[in-house]
């Protein structure tokens, strides 16, 4: 049978994976500043995570939502703890995508109003809501297409107001990452998410804060959006939470109340998933990686900054961002086939760095080291 060839591949089979590095069948060693997509927080295969997940796979990996499972309310608890939204309610599912669809579904059965506002360059996933709430056309089949969906331009205080005093009263929600990581880097500024707040409280709209990419520590704070000093009603997280265990899920403010059958999900918070989940939590707590996060994102940061070539250096934490003219397109093939580096990218020209929040100081010069040398061979070629 033919995998349904739906993703542009690098010709690499990793096999194996450790830290911030990862091996390929033939035994070549990679350093990972891409984090899987952003998945990998506390670092590959770390060894307490092992240990949690294999535990519970001894005990019992999964039984359905229809019983009480103790590692849930134990996830819950770690969870309220560390990202300090101790009064907030969890629901948990398995992706990204799926915890904004239920975040958008929950903020329209609360306000009875169908209207969702959402911004340029925004990336929410590919079920249904979550891709009309999607800036890519691209990807949105025709029987998503919705009249309900207002995009506006990211960080443009006055179009949120103007929409506000025109359709205030239809708006069941607006939803906007922290820092925009598929639309190439983007930080919300503070001003925008204090505005976002005021509005969504003055015509009692629901501020979800999507925080599947920027969101478990990778920013510095836990949620991007605690940066602005703002309380969102929802947020939404998947990737960096199992650190490659699939989990998601939402975490929902009190004044949202529940009701039964209102949200579901057969696979959402099973045994298995919880504890890898709460393996993360303890080694993000233990190893103190949201501040390690904060500093090694400053350290790259200025280094990236000092660095000739590239423009336009941005991020928070360990989510950072540059672009690279049109003479260095190959920069991103230059890392990985000459210097066995994964980064991420962002189209047209944008490179973007995910790595774990446990990257070390070396790991950072490794890979400064491999990108000065890569913009010089580069230039060489071209010259
Ligand atoms: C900000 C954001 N939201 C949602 C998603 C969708 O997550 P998933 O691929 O787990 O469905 C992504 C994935 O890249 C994302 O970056």
């Amino acid at each position: 049978m033919k995998l349904f060839d739906v993703y542009p591949l690098n010709n690499i089979a990793i096999t194996r994976a450790l830290g911030s590095y990862v091996w390929d069948d033939q035994g070549v060693q990679y350093l990972d500043m891409y984090g899987g997509h952003a998945v990998i927080s506390i670092g590959h295969t770390h060894p307490h995570w092992v240990r949690r997940i294999e535990e519970q796979l001894e005990k019992i990996a999964f039984y359905s939502n229809s019983v009480i499972i103790p590692v849930q309310q134990q996830l819950a608890d770690k969870l309220a703890q560390v990202s300090g939204k101790q009064d907030y309610q969890l629901f948990l599912c398995n992706s990204g995508a799926e915890a904004n669809e239920n975040a958008l579904k929950l903020a329209s059965f609360h306000t009875g109003r169908k209207k969702i506002v959402a911004f340029s360059k925004s990336f929410h996933g590919r079920t249904s809501l979550a891709v009309a709430v999607t800036d890519n056309p691209s990807i949105v089949a025709p029987v998503n297409e919705t009249e309900n969906v207002i995009f506006l331009p990211f960080n443009d205080v006055d179009a949120l107001k103007a929409c506000f005093q025109k359709e205030g009263d239809k708006i069941a929600a607006v939803i906007t990452e922290g820092i925009q990581g598929v639309g190439g880097i983007n930080v919300a500024s503070d001003g925008f998410l204090q505005t976002i707040r005021a509005l969504c409280d003055e015509h009692g709209a629901v501020f979800i804060a999507d925080s599947v990419q920027c969101g478990y520590g990778r920013s510095g704070h836990f949620f991007a959006h605690d940066g602005a000093g703002i309380q969102a009603d929802i947020y939404s997280m998947a990737k960096g939470m199992g650190n490659g265990f699939p989990i998601g899920g939402i975490l929902i403010a009190p004044h949202i109340k529940p009701k039964h059958g209102m949200l579901g999900t057969t696979f959402g918070g099973n045994h298995l998933a919880c504890a890898a989940a709460l393996a993360v939590l303890e080694v993000i707590e233990q190893e103190n990686l949201i501040s390690m996060a904060k500093q090694r994102g400053m350290y790259l940061m200025n280094q990236l900054k000092a660095i000739e070539g590239i423009d336009h250096v941005r991020g928070k934490g360990l989510m950072i961002g540059f672009d690279v003219p049109e003479k260095l397109k190959g920069l991103k093939k230059q890392l990985l086939t000459e210097h066995n580096v994964f980064t991420g990218e962002a189209k047209p020209n944008v490179i973007r760095l995910l790595p774990s929040l446990a990257l070390s100081r070396k790991q950072a010069d490794e890979f400064l080291d491999a990108l000065k040398e890569s913009i010089q061979e580069l230039l060489q070629n071209e010259g």
